[in-house]
């Protein structure tokens, strides 16, 4: 069953009836300032930081789902005195949840709007943050369908937030005590903390003369009563109550009497803003905000043709984004999903990093170090300067001894002590992400970048020495196998073999490990080879002879182990436990396979020659395929195991413990690619293609635009449900898996790869790629079953898969791949 469908025209998501299966949601915004706002125009908003500043209230896990946001009423006047019969409703479905007689959402890229319809009053609502602005506008437009004149009442609400997201839902005794706001002009300005060391607030101001106001919760609701039925919207009328600590909100009133056919506009903009420091407060010495500044962002953005004109510049700035890559295929789902919607989650997750979704909370957790640098994998080409900084950001949270911190506040930059470093596997990742920033871009400056350890300026060394120290740090901490050292876990957060908890609640990940541990991975050996591989390609660019030569050598000698210890005779292992025993063999009770090692060991070219590659792919095609994706492991761990950690303590089926976890599904489809697998290759990517599961959204249940990080396994009793959309790594490397190794146009050190492992039943395809400033015209042309490619550039054959770059100047490169 479907709740919308696909507008790819406009690039659109639209959504036909409010209650689906879960709320739907979108991303405002795509610089320092960010909104979630879902399909009834729920979420909230913040600067830069879901928990340090965030602007409004959101609370997970409540009931019903989803009823905090962006709260709108339409109260109708005149029904109301006349008949006695009160009419009010929210034109976005929730709060009120009134049934309506015409309701539609559309997610569009940065923006969402919401029409509906009852007795005769239209509404249409747009919601975005313009670019270079710290602030949503909201432009709603009422129309007056009847044959008769309509009077109607207009509430538009918020609920603030204390600003740390944390602390606000948390530390009652104090916050109770410290809300503070100001009303002038149309405008609510939300202060708590301004007079001490905040030089930051938040407002919601109102295009039109307000009939009324309140900023005290309780008075605009009503004693014990909900946002579904303000008391205030219910009477018509607000008190325009002051805040003086509880819980303060925005509330604005905007009567409007309409002609039959004739619309109003209303646009509210819910902003932040920060003062210069010596400059907060007017007069001096006052306690009073200095508005001098914000007022004028307010004034512009509240006229119309200002709107109009941030909008088109947001439409502008996604089709000048998605441009960099556009495709034609056989198939709809592929195209929609790389044209649109995947190069846009992909954009999403690496601004957002696994910060704030509608199951990450925004207080939780910063920006990852592994996570982000997976991010870069998908996002590089769409814009290489933010590419580049992020890349610098992520170096200066490594360790002096190689290692990393797994996050780092997006505010501060700093690396996170909570959760600390020892995750072995992180260090690797920033070669991947350099690597591909060095190929999608040939800035090889980028490596001469003096960037700090562990945020220590004295401490600054060039990129390339991170690179180094990257690589140095699996190669010092070997195990018994001469296998790398797993630590605290590996690219799996749950196998966490040092840990042997046993205390309720303990975090998996930041508790002390057992002391030597030995635990080994055979995931972060795959890694290392392949992050190898690009080192001794960048230091051959380099002409540094002998650091490639040992580089090579040390993933020959990681090879040779494992095939000693890793291979465990039809398929690679996952792990060594601290007891020496290994994980995901065929000699396990549980978990016999898993499916890291499979698609990490043949990416990074083990067993293409000796066949195993293949042996390991059929492997996974027999014991963890399934119709909705990959599992992990099979069979699924069916109790806790203290020495094997977090991944069995998930019940068998979900997450990590024989889910399908989505982010791994994308390594077997390169990984049948590079084995020239299409068909398999391609079958998989469908199979997860939210947009080919849009027709299963009852089971599914999350939004069929994005990817989600899980989707239930068959072991569990909601098998195919999906979980976690959104932020997931899943969306860069499915991103990477279909653009660079089934459709196989990828950059490369020196030009453009076209390599395509596509199925035999397609007769090719046509893609435009920018790249290095050159725009590339693709075409593909299927003249037999194989893969082999004969290409012809510009006219011009040319033997192999690469199309070198065009000599400067050249503006555009037309090519063509007959493939036999
Ligand atoms: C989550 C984490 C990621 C980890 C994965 C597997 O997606 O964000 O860092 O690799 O889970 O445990
Ligand atoms: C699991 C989750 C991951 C999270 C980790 C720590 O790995 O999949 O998202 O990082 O647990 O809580």
């Amino acid at each position: 069953m479907r709740y919308g469908y696909f507008d790819d025209k406009r690039r659109e998501y639209v959504i036909t009836r409010p209650d689906t299966p879960l709320p739907w949601i979108n991303y405002l915004g795509s610089e320092d300032f960010f909104g979630l706002i879902s399909n009834t125009a729920g979420g909230y908003c913040f600067y830069k930081d879901a928990r340090l500043r965030r602007l409004t209230r959101y609370r997970y896990n409540n009931a019903p789902l989803d009823d905090g946001g962006r709260r709108l009423y339409l109260r109708d006047d005149g029904a109301a005195l006349e008949h006695g019969n009160l009419l009010f409703w929210s034109p976005t479905w929730q709060p009120a949840r009134r049934a309506l007689d015409h309701y539609e959402c559309r997610h569009g890229l940065g923006y969402s709007t919401f029409s509906s319809r009852l007795s005769g009053i239209e509404s249409r609502l747009r919601c975005f943050i313009p670019q270079g602005e710290q602030l949503e506008i909201w432009q709603l437009e009422i129309k007056n369908l009847r044959q008769r004149p309509a009077r109607l009442s207009l509430f538009a609400a918020v609920e603030f937030c204390l600003w740390d997201a944390l602390d606000d839902a948390t530390n009652f005794q104090r916050n109770y005590s410290v809300g503070e706001v100001e009303v002038v002009d149309n405008v609510i300005y939300h202060k708590s903390e301004y007079r001490e060391r905040r030089d930051h607030f938040a407002y919601l101001a109102c295009s039109a003369e307000v009939a009324g106001f309140d900023t005290v919760r309780e008075s605009f609701l009503g004693p014990y009563r909900g946002w579904d039925s303000p008391a205030s919207v219910i009477d018509g009328s607000l008190s325009n109550s002051i805040a003086t600590g509880w819980q303060p909100i925005g509330a604005h009133h905007v009567r409007l009497e309409l002609n039959p056919g004739e619309s109003a506009e209303t646009i509210f903009l819910l902003g932040y803003f920060e003062n210069p420091i010596d400059e907060k407060f007017d007069p001096p010495g006052s306690q009073t905000i200095n508005k001098r500044i914000v007022r004028s962002i307010i004034a512009r953005y509240s006229q119309p043709a200002e709107a109009e004109a941030a909008f088109r510049r947001l439409r502008h700035y996604w089709d000048e984004t998605l441009d960099v890559l556009q495709v034609e295929t056989p198939d709809s789902h592929t195209d929609r999903m790389v044209n649109i919607w995947n190069a846009y989650q992909v954009m999403t997750t690496f601004n957002l990093s696994r910060s704030a979704s509608y199951f990450e909370s925004g207080i939780g957790r910063g920006i990852g170090f592994r996570d982000s640098n997976q991010d870069l994998l998908g996002f590089v080409q769409f814009d290489p300067p933010r590419a580049r900084q992020r890349i610098l950001d992520l170096a200066a949270t490594q360790l002096e001894n190689g290692g990393a911190y797994h996050q780092y506040q997006p505010l501060t930059k700093r690396g996170n002590n909570e959760i600390g470093s020892g995750f072995n596997d992180d260090p690797l990742w920033l070669v991947l992400s350099t690597a591909a920033y060095l190929k999608e871009t040939g800035d090889w400056t980028i490596l001469e970048e003096k960037v700090p350890f562990n945020n220590e300026d004295e401490l600054a060394a060039p990129v390339l020495e991170h690179l180094q120290r990257s690589i140095a740090y699996t190669l010092d901490r070997m195990g018994p196998n001469q296998l790398p050292l797993i630590g605290r876990a590996d690219w799996n957060d749950c196998l966490n073999l040092n840990c042997f908890s046993e205390i309720p609640g303990e975090s998996f990940q930041t508790t002390e490990n057992r002391e030597g541990g030995t635990a080994e991975s055979l995931f972060i050996a795959g890694l290392f080879i392949l992050a190898s591989q690009e080192m001794v390609a960048i230091y051959n660019k380099l002409d540094l002879v002998q650091e490639a030569e040992s580089c090579r050598l040390a993933a020959e000698a990681m090879e040779k182990a494992i095939w000693q210890a890793g291979w465990d005779g039809e398929w690679f292992r996952r792990a060594f436990d601290s007891f020496g025993n290994p994980i995901g063999s065929a000699d396990c009770e549980e978990g016999r396979i898993f499916i890291e090692p499979q698609g990490i060991c043949v990416m990074a070219g083990l067993g293409l020659e000796n066949g195993r590659a293949r042996q390991a792919l059929d492997s996974v095609a027999e014991h963890l395929a399934t119709p909705h994706g990959i599992m992990l492991l099979q069979p699924a761990y069916s109790r806790y195991y203290l020495h094997l950690g977090e991944i069995s303590s998930y019940p068998p089926g979900y997450k990590e413990n024989a889910g399908i976890f989505c982010h791994t599904n994308p390594w077997i489809m390169i990984a049948e690619a590079r084995i020239g697998r299409g068909n398999r290759a391609y079958d998989y990517y469908l199979r997860i293609n939210p947009s080919m599961r849009e027709t299963l959204s009852d089971l599914h249940k999350c939004e069929p635009y994005v990817y989600a990080q899980m989707i239930a396994g068959r072991d569990a009793p909601s098998y195919g449900e999906a979980k976690n959309s959104w932020l997931t790594g899943t969306a860069a490397w499915n991103y990477v898996a279909i653009t660079q190794w089934i459709l196989g146009i990828r950059p490369s050190w020196d030009g453009l790869e076209v390599a395509p492992v596509i199925p035999s039943d397609w007769v090719g395809f046509s893609l435009t790629r920018r790249f290095r400033g050159v725009r590339y015209e693709i075409r593909v042309e299927r003249h037999g079953p194989g893969n082999q490619v004969q290409l012809e550039v510009d006219g011009e054959q040319v033997p192999g898969t690469l199309v070198r770059l065009p000599p400067s100047g050249t503006a555009r490169v037309q090519v063509l791949a007959r493939i036999n």
